[in-house]
């Protein structure tokens, strides 16, 4: 029997990887602390490699995995990974595109009502020993719009929850069509009717050539003035120089943002100083069902590659 050998180089949850791990003909290595160096020198000697989203599988790690047969990334996004230099030498990349896709919608409403109502920032001023209320007055999300752009699993699962919340819902999606925008209760829009238009402004494309600032000062000029803006798809998509302009101005009241432009964010990064922009580290899959089931769906995939059966990829 074949012996293949898997090494999951980020904390991939290893009951979702029971089926790998299980299986006879895999030998799993987990390592999670190989320095980018080290991977170089390992990586020849795997079949498959299983990441998170820490590892960066550049070209020149596609090129040293000489025995290379699938690279797994277990969540949606497959930008940490060179794709173009995996599809020249033959090796597939699979994602699990579903399995975070509530948790990352009901993290993107978390930060609507904490962005609508300050609650971040009213804990924090709490927990300093300030008992301020009025410091900290919000806005209703009943009767508001909401504008999506990008339509797809997480965008679609936000505005169904828009709606129980009684907000008006426009979307945009190049593939979005009037038939399932109307079976969904939302409207279809343009992208200048979605920014002209909203009181809250959410992202949930992927980060590709068309959606890298797709919010810009441009669009920032265009919006109505109090608008609010979310961010829990891919840092980037909002342009961070131009949102920074338009909090400061108070065009923009306040941004929530799960994703930035270089990551980890840290101080020097202006948004994360700015009291109305509420932040999270890249959180947005980060539950224990989401990790289970990504990690269930990338390693089922991987197996059936393996073991040269047909697999199913996004
Ligand atoms: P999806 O593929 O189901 O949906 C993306 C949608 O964007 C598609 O419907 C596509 O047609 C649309 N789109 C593409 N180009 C567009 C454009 N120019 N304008 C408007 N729409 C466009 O993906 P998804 O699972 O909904 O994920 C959405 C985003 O969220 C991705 O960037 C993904 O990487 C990210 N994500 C983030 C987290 C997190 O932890 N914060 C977790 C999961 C996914
Ligand atoms: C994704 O694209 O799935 C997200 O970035 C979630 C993650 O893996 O952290």
């Amino acid at each position: 029997m074949a012996n293949f050998r898997v090494l999951v180089s980020d904390p991939i949850s290893e009951q979702g990887l029971a089926s790998l791990l299980e299986a006879e003909e895999v030998t799993v290595d987990i390592r999670t602390d190989l320095t980018p160096d080290t991977l170089l020198q390992v990586i020849g000697s795997y079949d498959a490699l299983l990441v998170r989203s820490q590892t960066k599988v550049t070209a020149e790690v596609i090129q040293a995995g000489v025995n290379l047969r699938a690279i797994g990334r277990a969540g949606v996004g497959v930008d940490n990974i060179d794709v173009t230099a995996a599809t020249q030498r033959g090796v597939i990349v699979i994602n699990a595109p579903d399995g975070n896709t509530i948790s990352t919608c009901e993290h993107t409403f978390a930060m609507l009502l904490s962005l609508a109502r300050k609650i971040p920032q009213a804990h924090g001023r709490l927990k300093a020993g300030d008992w301020d209320r009025k410091s900290f007055v919000g806005v209703e999300l009943n009767g508001k719009t909401l504008g999506i752009l990008g339509f797809g699993r997480i965008g679609s699962e936000v505005a169904k929850r828009a709606l129980a919340f009684n907000m008006r819902v426009l979307a945009y999606d190049p593939f979005l069509t009037r038939e399932r925008a109307e079976k969904l209760g939302v409207i279809m829009s343009s992208i200048e009717e979605i920014v002209e238009g909203a009181d809250f402004i959410t992202v949930h494309t992927p980060l590709i050539k068309e959606t890298k600032h797709l919010l810009s000062s441009e669009q920032f000029a265009r919006m109505k003035p109090g608008v609010r803006v979310l961010n829990c798809a891919r840092g980037g998509i909002i342009d961070e120089a131009a949102l920074v302009e338009a909090v400061q101005s108070g065009k923009v009241a306040g941004a929530a943002l799960d994703v930035f432009e270089v990551e980890p964010a840290t101080l020097a990064n202006r948004l994360v100083q700015l009291d109305e922009v509420i932040i999270t580290p890249h959180l947005g899959a980060s539950t224990e069902e989401a990790q289970i089931n990504v990690a269930i769906d990338v390693g089922r995939e991987l197996l059936h590659i393996l073991r040269d059966q047909s697999f199913k990829n996004a």
